[in-house]
């Protein structure tokens, strides 16, 4: 009991230095996996309001005025968002678009990305019909083979549809392969897949 009192007090008292608190779910990754060490160059997508930019500049030492002149956080979002010190910002940047991987090229200086992380979520109306219909799909390209089976049923459990597709414009003698699942539902926790 004493500890769970101490451990809410941390929190909250570390609550007030983040801009949401998202972060601790970032912090909590790191305490178990040890991600985000000084020296790493960072790709974070989906970085507003800012927290977890706020997290990876503390890990990274790269909070003024102990800043460590060889990492960096490259911080993005299709939204606007304020800037953190330390940190490069892209806001109004879209992962999706060409203008936005060239923007993520530059800042990278010729660097390569050590660790890519994302919290990138469609935005939510609130309506929850509204937001089921609009829930994540998945497009990727496979080469056919023993293995399709099972992961076609792996998806079959997170999303409502899965399909194998095969364009016309694909050579019929490659064993490429598409699959497309949609309407993702969602994951229970701690369940393994794939
Ligand atoms: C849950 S929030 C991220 C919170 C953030 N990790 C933090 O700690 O403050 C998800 C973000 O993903 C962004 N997002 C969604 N799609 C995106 C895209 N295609 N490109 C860039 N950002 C995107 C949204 O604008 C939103 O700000």
């Amino acid at each position: 009991m004493q500890r769970h009192v101490r451990d809410t007090f941390v929190k909250q008292s570390r609550y007030q230095n983040y801009r949401s608190r998202a972060a601790f779910k970032l912090i909590e990754i790191n305490d178990r996996y040890r991600l985000l060490k000084p020296g790493m160059i960072v790709i974070e997508c989906g970085a507003a309001p800012g927290s977890w930019t706020q997290v990876i500049v503390e890990c990274l030492h790269l909070k003024p005025p102990d800043c460590h002149k060889t990492g960096a956080v490259i911080a993005l979002d299709k939204a606007d968002f304020a800037p953190i010190p330390g940190a490069i910002c892209l806001p109004k940047t879209d992962f999706t678009s060409h203008i936005s991987q060239a923007k993520i090229l530059s800042a990278l200086n010729d660097r390569k990305a050590d660790l890519i992380l994302s919290d990138m979520s469609p935005n939510v109306s609130g309506q929850h019909d509204y937001d089921h219909e609009h829930q994540g799909n998945f497009l990727a390209k496979i080469f056919n083979g023993n293995q399709t089976e099972k992961l076609v049923k792996d998806l079959s459990r997170i999303f409502e549809n899965v399909r194998q597709v095969k364009p016309e414009a694909s050579r019929l003698d490659s064993t490429e392969l598409f699959i497309l699942a949609t309407g993702f539902k969602g994951r229970h926790n701690n369940e393994e897949i794939l």
